[in-house]
């Protein structure tokens, strides 16, 4: 049995011992926004990366401000590692193993985890790791939608920390709990001009949720496959370095990609360390698409479609031609509340409803992003689930 899988039967057992199954669902939110209440827990904070900054400096300031949560989210990694391996091993060949693969990485990438290193007083092995760590545990929602008008709107849940430690007393996921004083709002600029902004977490230099304004928005969910999902990376390691890392792709496609059909063939054609959801909507009618990767190509790529009636695509961790995984079906529930909403009521707010509503929203979820190409636009909220809530 794979090692993933053990831990997924072990931290299943001890969730069900909570009480949670069977799965908590309620009726679709209405009226959430602006957010408010017990599933708001906060604004995030805005900050700038000049790109005219050599990469080591970048990150100067976010780190600066982040230094405590980001310190501490590390120490519960290595904690979580030393529960796991007890001895320190695990993290011992982390301090010597990973620091010599920060120059194998692509430029920017490894001078920009160096120069975080630095900043934060955190060994280098360590930021890589937590550089890595996403690429694993990330299950989430997105959803690009097209209203009447022909306006597009692109939302997202981030959910991170699955497996990754279920504190029993707050009924929590502790990592998950650790990066929500991470997450910030990025503006990177050139020359005092936006190229591009994200929702991040501070410390992570790959990006899971961005937007080029007027141009195009991009977010990544992980796919789960038992034919390559690890694989890759444990080849990375191990030396044989030919894909991409998926959040690296992302960023160069939001730095580099200068329209949305430029932005979708890069996706879709790069070859990767893992498969991966990249789900992609632009600033005109028609442009919203899931396009699923295995590691070496684009398997399909399913776009909205006003004359099949599709008018928005939304994309949680499975294949979209496959049933969900019974015990995790968040896609049923946030298609029927886009459903109930219907096209001519979409916008911000009522996607906000979608993704507020459980269990597209669960004890994972880390933020909420809502982002609209046409103004520019990306905003995102610290959510927190209270109970009763699914766990995922
Ligand atoms: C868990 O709850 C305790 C007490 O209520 C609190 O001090 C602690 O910060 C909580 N831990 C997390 C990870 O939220
Ligand atoms: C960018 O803005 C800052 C202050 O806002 C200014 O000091 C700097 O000269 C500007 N740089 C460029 C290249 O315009
Ligand atoms: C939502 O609507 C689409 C398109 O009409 C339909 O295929 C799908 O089954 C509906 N899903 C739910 C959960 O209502
Ligand atoms: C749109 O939403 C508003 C309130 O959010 C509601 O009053 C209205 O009936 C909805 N319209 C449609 C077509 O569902
Ligand atoms: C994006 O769409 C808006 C509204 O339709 C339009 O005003 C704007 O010119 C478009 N921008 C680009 C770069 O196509």
């Amino acid at each position: 049995m794979a090692p993933w899988v053990s831990l997924a039967v072990a931290a299943l057992l001890s969730v069900s011992a909570a009480q949670f199954i069977p799965p908590y669902t309620e009726d679709c939110r209405t009226d959430m926004y602006p957010p408010n209440g017990p599933t708001f827990r906060g604004a995030v904070s805005w900050y700038t990366v000049d790109l005219d900054l050599p990469p080591s400096k970048r990150w100067t300031a976010v780190i600066t401000a982040k230094k405590t949560d980001l310190v501490n989210m590390i120490q519960a990694i290595k904690d979580l590692a030393n529960a796991f391996v007890p001895s320190g091993k695990l993290i011992e060949l982390v301090d010597i193993t990973l620091p010599l693969m920060v120059d194998t990485l692509p430029s920017p990438f490894g001078e920009e985890i160096k120069g975080i290193a630095t900043v934060s007083g955190v060994p280098l092995g360590e930021v890589v790791l937590f550089n890595i760590f996403y690429e694993v545990f990330t299950v989430c929602t997105s959803i690009v939608a097209q209203d009447s008008k022909g306006t597009l709107y692109h939302g997202r849940n981030l959910d991170f920390g699955l497996f990754l430690g279920w504190d029993v007393k707050n009924k929590s996921w502790i990592i998950a709990e650790k990066l929500k004083p991470l997450v910030v709002n990025l503006d990177f600029q050139r020359k005092n001009q936006t190229v591009f902004k994200s929702t991040n977490f501070a410390g992570y230099v790959g990006m899971l949720t961005g937007i080029k304004p007027h141009t195009f928005s991009l977010t990544m969910n992980e796919r789960f496959s038992l034919n390559g999902g690890y694989i890759g990376i444990l080849e990375w390691i191990l030396g044989q370095r030919d894909g991409m890392w998926m959040s690296f792709l992302t960023r160069s496609v939001l730095e580099k990609a200068s329209s949305y059909e430029e932005a979708k063939k890069l996706l879709a054609q790069t070859k990767l360390l893992a498969p991966a959801y990249f789900i992609l909507g632009g600033n005109h009618s028609g442009q919203g698409c899931v396009i699923t990767r295995s590691r070496e190509l684009s398997i399909n790529i399913l776009e909205i479609d006003l004359k099949q009636g599709r008018w928005y695509v939304l994309e949680t961790n499975y294949d979209h031609w496959k049933e969900p995984f019974f015990l995790d079906d968040r896609r049923t529930p946030a298609m029927k509340c886009m459903n109930q909403t219907t096209q001519a009521n979409i916008s911000v707010k009522t996607m906000y409803d979608v993704l507020s509503t459980k269990p597209v929203l669960n004890k994972l979820t880390t933020y909420t992003t809502l982002m609209q190409v046409s103004e520019g636009k990306l905003e995102s909220f610290i959510r927190d689930c209270p109970d009763p809530c699914m766990p995922w």
